[in-house]
């Protein structure tokens, strides 16, 4: 097999070396092209362009296989562990019974907020989208732990890892609780990490919230399958961010923002909507995806498609179990689940869709679970980026590990006018 690639521009010939990765990929690297050239190239969306090397997530999108460190998403479907997953994707390795409980007691000791952060979501309104707030809060949490500015030794990254994993929850959950005018309920130290969340999101100071094992078990595994997906948007945007040397916090607050979007981590919010449209609206699964083939509709079928997997996302298979499993166990009968089978029942069989390779993705059915555990939709990519947040830290760590990082400047193509003169205002047309 060559391991060079040849490139013939104004008659001269160019060689390149190929880089291969552990699955047999390959990449032709171009890191000396505009050196040696004079061109860049143009990959708008960077569709052909892989932005580093990375040993944390492995995606087959031709054959729907996703690996975390190795280990196939589907190994982690029993006794789900989204804290044994942060640490695998974070440190390398599947935690040890010492460094599981370690790390647990770090995540536990540190999921109290400074009790000065409580103003700050007072200054919020109560309509402020979740998201903008949560974006904002892991920005401020950075001005109470000056530590975490430089994180040169694995020591003091650690805690600032466990502290973002654990305090994300409690500014997730008081921004939920700021929303509807409830009071904050502190964290308890009794709690695991899932059960936890779920207290404060849904205790009062009277009453407890109990989390059914069927709820743990699946949020644990919503959380672990959102961890990590290679470099996506807000994964790369996070990587991006970084690669100036930005600290930690400031670095995945700007992953929140880059996950907010719709057509990423805003979709399973979307997905919520269209189903209750369809549902509130009595249309027809079948009219509605007609809707999503015509272009001039501007209504896309929302959690389906992905940029790379061109066969089904492997997540949503999960999900779509997990979804049945919770639903039946709880005893919900949600007729936005029936229209969600539906849907994929008529698009899966569709020449349109078949033939552009759209299959359900990860954001298809998670919210089918969140809702049935009686998370608000507005809530929905809240939890994708609690999720995600171990992935952003595994490669936030990943790149500032790496000898001879670079800060990130991509080239662009300039189709603007050539060279023209200033005109002073008082003689311009
Ligand atoms: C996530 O990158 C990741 O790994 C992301 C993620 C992660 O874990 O981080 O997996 C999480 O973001 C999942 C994706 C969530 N987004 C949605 O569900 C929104 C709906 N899906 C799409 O908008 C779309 O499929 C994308 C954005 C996900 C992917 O878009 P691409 O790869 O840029 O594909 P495209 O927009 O160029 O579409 C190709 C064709 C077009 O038709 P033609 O111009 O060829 O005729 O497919 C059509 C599109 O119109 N198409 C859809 C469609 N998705 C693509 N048509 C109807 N409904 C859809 N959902």
């Amino acid at each position: 097999m060559l391991n060079e690639a040849t490139l013939i521009l104004d008659g001269q010939e160019y060689r390149f070396s190929i880089r291969e990765g552990t699955e047999g990929e390959r990449a032709i690297d171009i890191q000396d092209l505009r050196a040696r050239t004079g061109y860049v190239t143009l990959d708008p969306g960077y569709g052909n362009t892989g932005s580093c090397q990375s040993a944390i997530t492995f995606i087959d999108g031709e054959n729907g296989i996703l690996r975390y460190r190795g280990i196939p998403i589907e190994q982690f479907e029993q006794a789900p562990n989204f804290v044994e997953v942060a640490w695998l994707l974070i440190f390398g390795h599947l935690p040890s019974d010492a460094e599981y409980q370690s790390f647990s007691a770090d995540l536990t000791a540190c999921a109290n907020l400074d009790e000065s952060m409580k103003h700050h979501f007072e200054g919020f309104p109560r309509s402020a989208p979740p998201m903008a707030i949560l974006s904002a809060m892991i920005n401020a949490l950075s001005c109470f732990h000056p530590e975490f500015f430089d994180l040169e030794d694995q020591a003091h990254f650690r805690i600032a890892a466990a502290g973002l994993i654990s305090k994300v929850r409690t500014i997730a959950a008081y921004a939920y609780r700021h929303s509807i005018g409830q009071p904050y309920i502190y964290p308890d130290p009794a709690l695991r990490y899932v059960p936890n969340f779920l207290h404060m999101l849904f205790s009062q100071p009277y009453a407890e919230h109990f989390c059914e094992p069927v709820v743990r078990d699946a949020i644990n595994l919503v959380l672990l399958l959102h961890a990590d997906h290679e470099q996506n948007c807000s994964t790369s945007t996070v990587r991006m961010v970084g690669s100036s040397q930005a600290n930690l916090f400031a670095s995945c607050a700007a992953g929140v923002c880059a996950l907010w979007g719709p057509l990423h981590g805003g979709a399973n919010v979307a997905v919520l909507e269209m189903l209750d449209q369809i549902y509130q609206g009595q249309i027809s699964p079948e009219d509605y995806v007609h809707m999503a083939k015509d272009k001039d509709s501007k209504v896309r079928l929302m959690g389906f498609g992905h940029r790379v997997y061109k066969n089904f996302d492997p997540r949503a298979r999960m999900l779509a179990n997990v979804a049945e499993r919770l639903l039946s166990t709880l005893g919900v009968k949600d007729p936005l689940l029936d229209i969600a089978r539906k849907l994929e029942e008529i698009a899966l069989e569709d020449p349109y869709f078949v033939e552009r390779k759209l299959y359900p993705n990860v954001d298809f059915y998670s919210g089918i679970i969140m809702r049935a555990v009686g998370i608000p939709t507005n809530m929905f990519t809240v939890l994708f980026s609690i999720g995600r947040l171990p992935g952003w830290i595994a490669h936030w760590w990943e790149q500032a590990q790496t000898r001879g990082s670079k800060i990130a400047r991509p080239r662009q193509l300039y189709v603007g006018s050539g060279v023209t003169d200033h005109v002073p205002r008082d003689q311009r047309s």
